[in-house]
């Protein structure tokens, strides 16, 4: 059996023992999946994710696709009508289970992983897309994976939460709003050390430069019906 056909309780016992934070995480991730969408448009700004949605579908033809963290599939739709083929990842069974309801197209197929580690074969993808997954997971491992699962010249696609872009009061506004909404919203604590570490603009262009990629284009996406809606970079690269 597949970790995606798996029944939610043996699912969250799919990465091992040695893995229990990421357990953790997938268990939590499944008990908030049927709010997510809701919950994080109120914490971040409430067109945050569709402007971005909208920016993802002005690329060209994507080919063969990847996508990690696929969450609920907010963005899986829009990849599927640009791309040959996708394979929508995500670490959550609960997550998955609502994606596979709401998108459904011919070239598209779910699968249980982590991104920091997958079962994807190496060099076969021409585009990998990530959004709102890297501070939960450690970017350099997860940058690492895709760059080893996309081709040469392969693109990257990454959506950065870049909660640090925000100065003074609009960044105490934010964090407030942040963990109220998710407080209210989800009603359950989240796994220790749940974020793990949040890059800004500038850290995610060297941590990328590292890891093999070349930087094609950065630009900043904000809903502006507040000052405080947290900023999303939108970054493009290529496996170099
Ligand atoms: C904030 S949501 C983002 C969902 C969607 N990409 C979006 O932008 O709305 C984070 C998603 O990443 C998934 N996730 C967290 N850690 C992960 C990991 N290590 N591997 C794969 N998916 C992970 C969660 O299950 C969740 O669906």
């Amino acid at each position: 059996m597949t970790a995606a056909r798996m029944p939610i309780e043996s699912a969250v016992n799919f990465f091992g023992d040695k893995h229990p934070l990421t357990n953790e995480q997938s268990e939590f991730w499944s008990k908030i999946a049927a709010n997510y969408d809701r919950v994080v448009d109120l914490q971040i700004g409430r067109n945050t994710r569709s402007l971005v949605r909208e920016r993802l579908g002005k690329e060209k033809e994507l080919g063969n696709v990847a996508e990690f963290g696929c969450g609920t599939g907010y963005y899986t739709e829009v990849l599927a009508g640009k791309a040959a083929a996708v394979i929508a990842t995500d670490l959550s069974l609960g997550m998955l289970d609502i994606a596979k309801k709401c998108v459904t197209a011919a070239n598209l197929s779910f699968q249980m992983e982590n991104c920091q580690s997958t079962s994807l074969a190496a060099a076969t993808f021409d585009t990998a897309f990530i959004s709102l997954v890297l501070h939960f997971a450690e970017p350099e491992k997860t940058l690492a994976e895709m760059h080893r699962i996309l081709k040469p010249g392969g693109a990257l696609i990454i959506a950065n939460l870049d909660f640090h872009a925000l100065r003074g009061i609009d960044r105490l506004r934010a964090a407030t709003r942040v963990l109220y909404r998710g407080a209210t919203g989800y009603r359950l604590k989240p796994p220790k050390r749940f974020i793990s570490k949040m890059l800004t603009e500038r850290q995610l262009g060297d941590l990328l430069n590292r890891s093999g990629f070349t930087l094609i284009s950065s630009e900043v996406i904000k809903d502006p019906s507040s000052s405080s809606n947290i900023p999303i970079d939108y970054i493009k690269a290529m496996k170099a």
